[in-house]
């Protein structure tokens, strides 16, 4: 999960990085309000969105009064920033900037280590740096085990020549970075601009945080740091189910259980999608082992949810949970879902008491289900109703 400025300014802060004050603010008002709590002197005006090149885009603007604050955060709230609508923006205090300088610290995942990045031209694109001056941004490598240490930080601001001035501070910010990095199961912590102002201090001016969801059972406070309003409310309903659920932009609704066999029924409807006006998957959904009539109601709720999907391919392979019991499920779920299933259904079981599984769904008689003996049979035929589904629409 990536983090907005502001949050990742939170985050920083609680963990001793000098950062300057910062509130969020939705409307002009709240902006003026925020500029006068940070003492009603000079402010920048940032839009919150989880892209780069605010800057450029208008998106970060100087204000030398709260009625300026509210007019700057009026022009910018709603903006569109590369396809990101801007509903808030950060009041900051106004940092009197003598030098910009660059850090970050990574997952580098091939090298099974850490990467740090530091440079004392910061501010600027840094990509456009790494391409065209890769000798001004130092690349330090760090041991999993060690982290930034003291030694590990005197290494990385020697190898990127900060000024002996700077060194001893930079060092430290550096290594309160790291404690973000380490102790908020982050996989990437970057500055851009670390400053040095007019009167001699270093502080971090600008975040960007992405936090390891794989780690988010150990962080309960994290959650309250995801953006409600961003997330696909599909998405949102499957998370709450405890579902792997990814929309995609296809018309053929998936449910399979284990992520292999799902992946593999997204290639193949794909595939038979193209004899069919070129139809496609419309979702990833892998409803595990335990295939229950309560687990596949919650994934036949979210898929029928979802007003792009035209037929649904449900593709299980009875193993620990056996056919009879998912045709069961498949049963129940369109029971418990009554007239909220209006789609049709093409189920394909094998496996374990396969034969018993069929046999239910075919007493069941449910209109809307038909059944297929093949995986790429079943997907011909849901790509086909999918396809019928659209050119009578
Ligand atoms: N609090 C501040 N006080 C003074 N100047 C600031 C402040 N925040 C940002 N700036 C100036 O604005 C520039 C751009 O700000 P910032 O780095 O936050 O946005 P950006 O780089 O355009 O966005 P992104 O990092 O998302 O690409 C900085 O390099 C700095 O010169
Ligand atoms: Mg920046």
């Amino acid at each position: 999960m990536d983090l907005f400025e502001y949050q990742a300014r939170d985050v920083f802060e609680k963990h001793g990085v000098p950062v300057l004050g910062g509130i969020v603010a939705t409307t002009a008002e709240e902006a003026r309000a925020a500029a006068e709590r940070l003492g009603g002197g000079t402010v920048v005006v940032k839009a919150q969105v989880k892209t780069g090149g605010r800057g450029k885009a208008g998106g970060v603007k100087l204000a030398h009064s709260p009625e300026e604050a509210a007019e700057r955060a009026g022009e910018i709230l709603g903006m569109d920033i590369k396809g990101h609508t801007v509903h808030r923006v950060m009041i900051a205090e106004g940092a009197k900037i003598a030098e910009e300088y660059y850090f970050s610290v990574l997952l580098d995942r091939s090298e099974r280590r850490y990467l740090a990045m530091a440079s004392v031209e910061g501010g600027v694109e840094i990509e456009q740096l790494a391409v065209e001056r890769p000798e001004a941004l130092a690349k330090v490598a760090v041991d999993p085990q060690v982290g930034i240490d003291a030694a590990k930080a005197a290494e990385i601001v020697a190898e990127a020549g900060f000024a002996e001035d700077v060194a001893g501070q930079v060092a430290d910010v550096i290594q309160k970075l790291w404690t973000v990095y380490a102790e908020e199961d982050a996989t990437l912590v970057e500055v851009n601009p670390l400053v040095r102002t007019e009167d001699g201090t270093v502080i971090a001016l600008d975040g960007k945080v992405t936090l390891d969801a794989n780690a988010d059972f150990r962080h309960p406070d994290h959650a309250e740091l995801e953006d409600a309003e961003a997330a696909d409310p599909l998405e949102a309903k499957a998370k709450q189910h405890d579902l792997n659920y990814v929309k995609l932009d296809g018309s053929v609704g998936i449910i399979g259980n284990g992520a292999g066999l799902v992946m593999s029924t997204l290639d193949v409807v794909a595939y038979a999608g193209e004899a069919h006006g070129g139809v496609k998957p419309a979702n990833f959904l892998d409803i595990g082992g335990g295939a229950s009539a309560e687990v596949m109601a919650a994934g036949l709720d979210v898929i029928l949810g979802d007003p792009q999907v035209k037929a649904v391919f449900v593709n299980v392979f009875g193993g620990i949970t056996a056919c009879d019991a998912v045709a069961n499920g498949i049963v129940k779920a369109l029971e418990m879902l009554g007239d909220h299933a209006t789609k049709p259904l093409v189920v394909r079981l094998d496996g374990n008491n396969v034969a018993e599984g069929r046999a239910i769904l075919r007493e069941a008689g449910h209109p809307l289900v038909t059944l297929a003996d093949t995986m790429d049979g079943g997907a011909d035929t849901a790509a086909a109703l999918a396809h019928a589904a659209d050119t009578a629409a």
